[in-house]
């Protein structure tokens, strides 16, 4: 909650609440686990490359480049919310975009994704990291506070990467399939572990701050990758980092949302890292996630990205699926089990959008 008591008028103005502010959208209420009416609906990587407008952009402006100006990010911010009428925006940016900023040496490869130049292997390259500060970030302030001004009463995401996911990008060099340097480090020296993951998650929690002071009226955390784990070792190496980032904006009054995909047995470990709401990959129904968390965290989710190819009648089955399991649960805020595909016909994304607003009105 926030902290602006009785005492001292209150000055900070994404704690005030009109009938058309964010704090009152369909997204946040729903992540509170309050009523709502109709049941919120954003996507994952919705911007990006499924649009055209996006790629028109961003030609030979390379993808760093691009989350740097505070002008293009606000643009590509945009660009969803104008097509589809999505119920928030995503902050454009990248997960690795904070490492970049305290001067890890990487770039983000068209194709391929995050690539370290010198992955980390050695408790000398924990110098390579060190906090990071709000000075660093300053541009992201600056289009954050451009996005929020444009939006209106549309709450802004904010987000993070987790400090398992970021590890992993730093110790494998790049994308990984197996994480099994990752799980190398983790298992061989707990030690390191805990000291590299102690700094990303400063680093996460910081990054998640900035954009709620900012004016981000909801924060979600990716721990894409982190369903590598089983559960307990999920408890001991992971959820103690993730806690901590969480925990950097639970003065800010923004709901919390934890993500991983493939996260179906760490679903009740990511609630209790401390958020309002736990994203579902498509791999568990919505209806077993909520028999495993209970009726503390709202839920977000979990249409298969790939189901956006199939034939509108099998692809409007599933939608109405999943917004009538979601009315069951506490808070329910509709999205893809994982991000957009590329590929992705955006005429299809809008559809979904109309369909999860019709069957859900109350
Ligand atoms: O619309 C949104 O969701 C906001 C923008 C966003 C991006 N990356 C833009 C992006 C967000 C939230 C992310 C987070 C991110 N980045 C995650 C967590 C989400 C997830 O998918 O699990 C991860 C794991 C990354 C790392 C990363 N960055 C990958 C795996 C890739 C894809 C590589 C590729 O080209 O296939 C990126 C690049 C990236 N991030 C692109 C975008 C729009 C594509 C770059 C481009 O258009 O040139």
């Amino acid at each position: 909650m926030s902290r602006c008591l009785a005492v001292f008028p209150c000055e900070d103005l994404r704690v005030k609440s009109s009938p058309n502010s964010p704090r009152d959208s369909a997204l946040v209420r729903a992540a509170r686990r309050q009523s709502v009416p109709h049941t919120p609906v954003w996507f994952m990587r919705q911007a990006g490359r499924s649009l055209p407008e996006y790629r028109k952009v961003r030609e030979g402006v390379g993808m760093l480049d691009a989350c740097r100006s505070p002008e293009l990010v606000a643009e590509i911010t945009l660009q969803p919310v104008r097509r589809h009428g999505v119920d928030a925006a995503i902050l454009f940016s990248d997960i690795v975009l904070p490492l970049a900023a305290v001067g890890v040496d990487l770039d983000i490869v068209p194709g391929v994704g995050p690539v370290v130049a010198q992955p980390f292997r050695a408790h000398a390259d924990l110098d390579r990291i060190p906090e990071l500060t709000p000075e660093h970030v300053s541009f992201i302030t600056e289009a954050v506070g451009l996005v929020v001004a444009e939006l209106g009463a549309t709450p802004l995401i904010g987000f993070a990467g987790a400090p398992f996911t970021l590890a992993s990008y730093l110790i494998e060099g790049g994308p990984s399939k197996n994480h099994e340097r990752t799980k190398a480090l983790m298992y061989g020296d707990p030690e390191l572990w805990h000291a590299l993951c102690a700094r990303l998650a400063q680093i996460s929690g910081l990054f998640l701050g900035v954009q709620a002071r900012a004016g981000a009226s909801a924060v979600q955390l990716f721990d894409s990758w982190v369903g590598a784990l089983p559960r307990r070792d999920y408890d001991t190496f992971v959820q103690p980092h993730s806690r901590v980032a969480l925990l950097a904006v639970a003065d800010l009054d923004v709901p919390t949302i934890h993500f991983g995909v493939g996260t179906g047995e760490l679903l009740a470990s990511m609630g209790a890292a401390g958020a309002d709401v736990v994203g579902v990959d498509y791999r568990t129904s919505l209806t077993d996630a909520r028999a495993r968390l209970g009726d503390r965290y709202a839920v977000q989710g979990n249409l298969d990205p790939a189901l956006l190819f199939a034939p509108w009648p099998a692809l409007e089955k599933a939608v109405l699926s999943i917004v009538a399991e979601g009315a069951q649960a506490p808070g329910h805020i509709f999205n893809l089990g994982h991000g957009v595909l590329p590929d992705t016909d955006p005429a299809v994304l809008t559809r979904v959008v109309e369909l999860v607003h019709e069957a859900s009105a109350r």
